[in-house]
């Protein structure tokens, strides 16, 4: 009896502790659920129930004079003659920085090889860098450092013949100063290709699988298309500390346009040419460039598709039945070479066709995508395809 109303004691005790503890979380991270939890609830309201984004195009909307300024830098490396009488597939943007020749270097010899792509896939596929002016002309010592990056960086186009360069200050905030760099230089000097897309430097480009299937794409005809890993309902950040934090005069609304991760998306060869005419009087002071994106497509009324093989953030998982169909995987540097190897085997396609092949992939497919707290790869739909 008295050992039974002692365990009730601590058992209420047990209990009220948890309850204070549960009460004490919650308040700590109210802050945290109130950025979070809120705002993605009242953005997904606005991008569902309100949907009208006509005044991000009225508001941002501003005189051609003025949109020139984002746009009429001059070039310091050029190659305007890239795809002069070529039928081009695909013009592949790479966004770089001067600092990372070994990326571009591990692209240059494995998925970005144009040699390789022309001869083991028969297609014409244009890779070039897209970079600005080297951050160390605002360090000490200045004068000295910035030469010497930009001489490094004219050798290394000297060999490649490869590097798009304007010359605005290369940093994370005028990232849409060099997608709109992107969208002109095509417009001046490839806008005959049939597909343009842009892609981080330290993301994974599975291209036979890319190229057939731009191929089948373009042999369908397809116009407005832009695919990728999208973003719906995605709410402007205003917290302070984030790398993304957006501001309310520079973007007012509680959501932001569709729009597809800036790791790597595609568009047709007429999206391209809409952009760009986009570009020529939006405000492009919204420093997010994806965003920005989103922002031009929704006024010439694009919208984006999703891919489940596009990669958003996330790495794809390293299986064979996963490189039977990636399309992009981000977040890769140095296994970029061995992972080349391996998703271009082969026996990649060999061991995953059949019915027993398939049946084996689909299984491990559902092991590796569809875990409830793995978020940072392709989606479990995927799994099924
Ligand atoms: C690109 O591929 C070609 C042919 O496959 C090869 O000869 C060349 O060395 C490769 N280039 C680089 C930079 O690896
Ligand atoms: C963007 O580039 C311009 C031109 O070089 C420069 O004046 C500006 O400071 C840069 N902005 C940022 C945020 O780096
Ligand atoms: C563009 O937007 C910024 C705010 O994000 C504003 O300060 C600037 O004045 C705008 N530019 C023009 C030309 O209206
Ligand atoms: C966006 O604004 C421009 C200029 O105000 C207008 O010409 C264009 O039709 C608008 N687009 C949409 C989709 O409302």
């Amino acid at each position: 009896m008295f050992v039974n109303f002692r365990r009730i004691r601590k058992c209420q005790f047990m209990q009220l502790m948890t309850t204070c503890l549960v009460l004490s979380l919650v308040m700590v991270c109210w802050e945290q659920l109130d950025n979070s939890v809120v705002s993605h609830v009242k953005s997904y309201s606005y991008r569902y129930l309100v949907n009208s984004f006509t005044y991000i195009n009225k508001s941002l909307t501003i005189p051609r004079e003025q949109a020139k300024s984002f746009s009429n830098f001059p070039y310091l490396l050029d190659h305007t003659d890239k795809c002069v009488s070529k039928d081009v597939l695909l013009l592949l943007f790479v966004k770089t920085s001067p600092e990372n020749i070994e990326r571009r270097n591990a692209i240059r010899s494995t998925w970005g090889n144009e040699t390789y792509i022309q001869n083991a896939l028969g297609v014409t596929v244009k890779v070039v860098f897209a970079l600005g002016a080297s951050q160390a002309r605002n360090k000490v010592p200045s004068w000295s450092k910035r030469f010497g990056f930009q001489e490094q960086l004219i050798k290394e186009d000297g060999l490649h013949g490869d590097l798009i360069q304007q010359d605005f200050l290369d940093s994370f905030h005028n990232l849409t100063l060099k997608l709109i760099m992107q969208f002109h230089w095509t417009h001046n000097h490839c806008a005959h290709a049939r597909f343009l897309m842009t892609a981080d430097d330290d993301i994974f480009v599975h291209m036979p699988n890319l190229v057939s299937y731009l191929q089948d794409v373009s042999s369908r005809g397809v116009t407005d298309f832009w695919i990728g890993r999208v973003h719906r309902g995605a709410p402007p950040i205003r917290s302070k500390d984030s790398k993304y934090y957006v501001s309310h005069e520079m973007y007012q609304w509680l959501s932001y346009p569709d729009y597809t991760a800036g790791a790597g998306y595609v568009v047709s060869r007429d999206v391209a040419d809409k952009i760009y005419h986009a570009m020529l009087t939006l405000n492009a002071s919204l420093y997010i460039d994806d965003v920005f994106m989103g922002i031009c497509a929704n006024a010439v009324g694009v919208s984006p598709q999703e891919h489940v093989y596009f990669s958003g953030e996330g790495k794809a998982p390293y299986h064979m039945c996963i490189y039977n169909q990636m399309m992009t995987s981000h977040g890769h540097v140095e296994d970029i070479y061995n992972l080349w190897k391996v998703a271009t085997d082969p026996q990649v396609k060999q061991k995953t066709s059949g019915l027993i092949g398939r049946l084996h992939c689909a299984a491990v497919k559902i092991a590796l995508l569809c875990k409830p707290y793995y978020f940072n790869t392709y989606p479990c739909k995927a799994a099924f395809l």
